[in-house]
């Protein structure tokens, strides 16, 4: 596949490259926020799951104005440098990752919290959509513990099975939750994302970061809310039909007349794990694979044994050219 190819099959991430995004996630921040508004007033904000960084790019762009705003951006990787951004590498879900973000935000409390947290995807849904859930209320213990009063959280979410607990937890804590799509995460994905303004927690509440408001035990009866525990959100699609359509390939010279041009990543990924394979392949160490069909039968027998590739490296390298986190739905 050539390297123009992503860029026919994803406009999102085409578009992002060329309008200098570290990745097409932005488009669904950007696209959020002109349905909610979520940047007015907003001069200090946490981005969790923060890497490659494009939620942190727009949110230093677009927070407190001329560059005042005070961004705390928190990954799992390491993230290239943004200017006005503070970066902390760690676990979300970890009690020192959660303490070392509260400690930036003492007696100057948050304004918006937002999480693009996504678990490495393994094809078993119930185990991705638990995984993600887990996530997320990672990302919600956190902002209690940082979120001004009114304030405003927004976070990735999986529309699974079990969303109603997720939305029930979530209204605990804000008075409004809404599910929104951006018309830039594709309709082939079950990702969504809650939208939950106005932070105002139980009287009494006091946020404690060892007790997880989900319980570990997974019971599945007590997930199935019903009558008045049962909550169902809104759900709003965020951008108007005139925008691009995630889900469609698009000619490369777009409708609105814009030529193409091939532009590389915006910020290729810093420490990729699949660096050592890459350099393997351009020195042509990289083991090949010995297919039957590729030898002639009385051969096969007299060949050595089949190559392996060394532990933990995949035979494939990944496409060069596609430099955006495979995460980014
Ligand atoms: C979809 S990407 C985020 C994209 C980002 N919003 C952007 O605009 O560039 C999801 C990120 O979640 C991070 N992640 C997953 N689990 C995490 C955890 N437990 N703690 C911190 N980060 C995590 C991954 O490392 C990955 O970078």
């Amino acid at each position: 596949m050539g390297r123009t190819s992503k860029d026919k099959r994803d406009v999102y991430y085409r578009l992002a490259k060329e309008n200098g995004w570290r990745a097409r996630s932005a488009f669904k921040l950007l696209q959020l926020d002109k349905e909610f508004q979520l940047f007015q007033g907003v001069t200090r904000a946490v981005d969790l799951c923060a890497a490659p960084g494009s939620w942190s790019q727009v949110l230093s762009q677009k927070i407190g104005g001329q560059g005042s705003g005070h961004v705390v951006a928190v990954d799992l990787q390491a993230m290239a440098p943004l200017p006005g951004v503070v970066q902390i590498q760690g676990d979300i879900t970890q009690l020192s990752t959660a303490k070392e973000i509260i400690q930036h935000f003492k007696g100057c409390p948050a304004d918006l919290v937002v999480c693009d947290g996504a678990p490495d995807v393994t094809g078993l849904h119930d185990v991705d959509e638990y995984m993600q859930a887990q996530l997320l209320l990672a990302a919600l213990n956190i902002a209690t513990h940082v979120l001004k009063p009114g304030g405003c959280f927004v976070a990735k979410i999986f529309r699974g099975r079990d969303v109603t607990l997720l939305y029930s937890q979530l209204r605990v804590f804000f008075s409004s939750v809404l599910c929104a799509k951006p018309r830039s995460s594709r309709n082939s994905s079950i990702e969504a994302f809650a939208v939950c303004q106005g932070y105002d927690p139980p009287e009494g509440f006091i946020p404690d970061l060892s007790k997880p408001l989900l319980d570990h035990s997974y019971d599945p009866d007590f997930n199935q809310l019903d009558g008045p525990t049962r909550i169902i959100v809104p759900f709003v699609t965020c951008g108007d039909l005139s925008s691009y359509d995630s889900d469609r390939s698009y000619p490369l010279d777009l409708e609105d007349g814009s030529k193409y041009k091939y532009t590389p990543p915006t910020q290729p990924p810093i420490s990729p794990p699949y660096q050592e394979a890459c350099t393997l392949k351009k020195k042509g160490q990289l083991a090949k694979e010995i297919r039957p069909q590729d030898c002639p039968i009385s051969r096969v027998d007299t060949l050595p044994q089949p190559l392996v590739a060394p532990q933990r490296h995949s035979l494939l390298a990944p496409e060069m050219e596609d430099n955006e986190m495979s995460c980014s739905p």
